[in-house]
């Protein structure tokens, strides 16, 4: 039974808190009360002033003083609105408005006696000064008592709970907003322990009574010394790199870690509690914020209509997100998927002007309808990011993969010559590079059919590639599944130990999608640089020790083999491409050799004729016909593939 009592005491407590929550006192019955007091401790002033001989006075004129007095602190009570905080998080304006109100009662008490004195008027209204002098002490003094007490009452209840002990990282400004956060949020279970700082001068030191310590301290040692559960990163003057060293010291050790979001994402100026949340994966790889050229870019897009293809999806809903920064004329955005256009407009009815773009339902594959939007709207620029992009899946519907990324660029590279847009930017991927999937293959035909387009004479449109590897986050991409496989108690299911990706932010790679753009003259291709490439296991074993579980114990990890048209590595470049640097440290140029592509749009135009009547093997064969450095990965096609070897 004695074993229980601290779990009882806890559900006392809990209970207590959930009470004081629910059943605010309404601020009616507050006035009441208020109003109560003021009575009774008016005749308690009186019996006080008569040494409690209550034979010394007439207790019928003693009642009429006493209402007389309730009126006039009634009436002050009302002006002030001494009764409308809520008594539990009484405030110090709270406490003045009480003082206010009091004091000028007891001022005009005080004129109405002198001044009925002075005209000698009715007995009534002649209250003994004395009188109403230990009444005002007494009523204010109590006021303020039972005011303070509720608020401490409720604070003992809230925080005499069991409380996990948390470092703050960093002791700068926003550290300290989050030592006051944590000190005066009552729901708040944290007990600060430390500031961690590289501020040498900061270091042994103590701010705001809480000591700094050298971030090197943090060791298995001193986290078991100062039972420390918590990491807090409150931050923004750290690099990349040293953030995620200290994340995976901190995981290591076992430490949840949470985060401060950026100042521009307090609500209302304010941080909250609520918005300390844990870190990302991304946190983890350690990747710099993009510098752009926001004058060579807002330049570019100023005025301008800019059209945005496959606008629902991860690359292309967050382009269109990028361009809401610049005076873009307008944004016409082009998808075919309903569900996911429906809720990128409800975003962006809220987050941009109704006239700024227009959301249209399309298929690019749709020459008329294409043909259509272009002569309405009349772009000057073109994002082409609607594409099929899931490998196992266009392994499957090699038909699909011609007919959407093939024939869709065929048709909107066509349309941006016809209506000589200014520049067209085509979105391209690391699969393309040295093909073994059907889906890379189709979009190295597709970068193909935008290279032959830039090297036409005559041609207005600038061509430009981007491409670039894995975005973290983007739909159907390993960091959703891997959640959902934690969420669900996993397994988590990786392809093989050694597979790796390169992996960037949607927001960076978009970011260097519109630098690249109006870096780019026509016929380049840009490749992003990704930092180093990561080890998909590794990716698994952090997002699960960030959730707070211990990889293999809490969740398995199965490895399912490598899927058909897979790589276990990716590329950026191909044998015969070299790179030329770019003013922009992150992004670099293919040195590519001219292609003589000549033909490839009839040969294509042809094949979208009689696609549906090739099975599956003959499409992939005519992939393997298009592109020479194309070697299917996936059994069932490559040992039917007869490769051309060069005459
Ligand atoms: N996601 C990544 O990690 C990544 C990395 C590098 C390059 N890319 C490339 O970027 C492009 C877009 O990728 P994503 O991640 O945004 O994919 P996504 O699936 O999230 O978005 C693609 C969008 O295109 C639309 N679409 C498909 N076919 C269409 C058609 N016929 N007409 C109109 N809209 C159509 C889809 O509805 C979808 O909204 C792909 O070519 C992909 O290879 C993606």
């Amino acid at each position: 039974m004695f074993e229980n009592y601290p779990k009882w005491r806890e559900i006392v407590r809990l209970k207590a808190i959930e009470m004081f929550r629910k059943y605010s006192l309404p601020s009616w019955i507050v006035s009441g009360l208020d109003n109560t007091a003021v009575f009774l401790t008016f005749l308690f002033a009186y019996a006080l002033r008569y040494n409690f001989e209550l034979e010394k006075f007439d207790p019928i004129l003693v009642v009429n003083h006493a209402f007389i007095a309730l009126a006039i602190y009634a009436i002050f009570g009302l002006i002030f609105r001494s009764y409308s905080g809520l008594i539990r998080h009484t405030t110090i304006i709270d406490i003045f408005n009480v003082f206010i109100a009091t004091s000028t009662a007891f001022i005009s008490l005080i004129g109405i006696t002198l001044l009925n004195r002075r005209i000698r008027g009715n007995e009534i209204l002649n209250i003994p000064i004395s009188i109403t002098i230990i009444h005002y002490v007494t009523i204010t003094l109590l006021l303020f008592f039972v005011r303070i007490m509720i608020k401490i009452g409720f604070q003992l209840i809230s925080t005499s709970g069991s409380k996990k002990n948390v470092l703050i990282f960093g002791a700068g400004d926003m550290g300290v907003i989050v030592k006051r956060l944590i000190n005066s949020d009552i729901q708040s279970n944290y007990q600060i322990s430390g500031f961690l700082d590289y501020q040498k001068k900061l270091q042994g030191k103590k701010l705001n009574g809480i000591y700094v310590y050298n971030p090197d301290i943090l060791n298995s040692a001193f986290i078991h010394k100062h039972k420390i559960v918590t990491l807090i990163l409150a931050t923004e003057n750290i690099s990349s790199n040293k953030k995620s060293e200290i994340i995976q010291t901190a995981m290591n050790l076992g430490v949840e870690i949470l985060e401060t979001p950026a100042v521009d994402k307090w609500l209302n100026g304010q941080l909250k509690m609520a918005q300390i949340q844990k870190v990302k994966i991304k946190d983890l790889l350690g990747r710099d914020s993009i510098k752009l050229d926001m004058e060579l870019i807002g330049k570019g897009l100023n005025k301008k209509i800019v059209l945005v293809t496959g606008a629902a999806g991860s690359i292309g809903s967050e382009i269109v997100r990028q361009l809401a920064r610049f005076d873009v004329k307008k944004t016409i955005l082009v998808d075919q998927a309903e569900t996911p256009m429906f809720h990128l407009q409800n975003e962006l009815n809220e987050t941009m002007s109704h006239s700024k773009f227009k959301l249209i339902l399309a298929d690019v594959t749709n020459y008329e309808k294409m043909d259509f939007i272009f002569q309405e709207f009349h772009p000057d620029i073109v994002f082409h990011a609607a594409a099929y992009k899931h490998v196992p899946l266009m392994e499957e519907n090699p038909h699909e993969a011609f007919r959407v990324n093939i024939g869709g660029t065929k048709i909107i590279t066509e349309l941006s010559c016809k209506y000589n847009i200014k520049k067209f930017v085509m979105i391209s991927t690391d699969k393309s590079v040295k093909p073994t999937s059907v889906m890379g293959a189709s979009k190295r035909i597709c970068e193909m059919i935008v290279q032959w387009r830039s090297q036409q004479e005559g041609i207005k449109t600038q061509f430009v590639i981007t491409r670039f590897g894995n975005v973290l986050g983007s739909n159907g991409s390993v960091i959703p599944l891997f959640s959902k496989q934690i969420e669900d108690g996993g397994p988590i299911t990786v392809t093989h130990h050694e597979m790796t990706r390169y992996f960037m932010t949607i927001p960076e790679a978009c970011e260097l999608v519109l630098e690249a753009g109006f870096m780019g003259k026509g016929g380049e291709i840009f490749i992003f640089d990704m930092g180093k490439p990561v080890k998909i296991i590794d990716l698994a074993n952090q997002m699960i020790q960030l959730s707070g579980l211990v990889p293999e114990k809490d969740i398995k990890i199965v490895y399912t083999g490598l899927r058909p048209g897979e790589k276990l590595n990716e590329e950026l470049l191909s044998d015969n491409e070299n790179t030329l640097p770019t003013y922009h440290p992150k992004i670099k140029i293919a040195k590519i050799e001219k292609v003589d592509n000549t033909g490839i749009l009839i040969k294509i135009d042809d094949l979208l004729k009689k696609l549906y009547g090739m099975s599956k093997e003959q499409v992939v064969e005519e992939f393997s016909e298009m592109v020479s450095e194309y070697k299917s990965s996936n059994g069932k096609y490559n040992e039917k593939l007869v490769k051309k070897e060069p005459a």
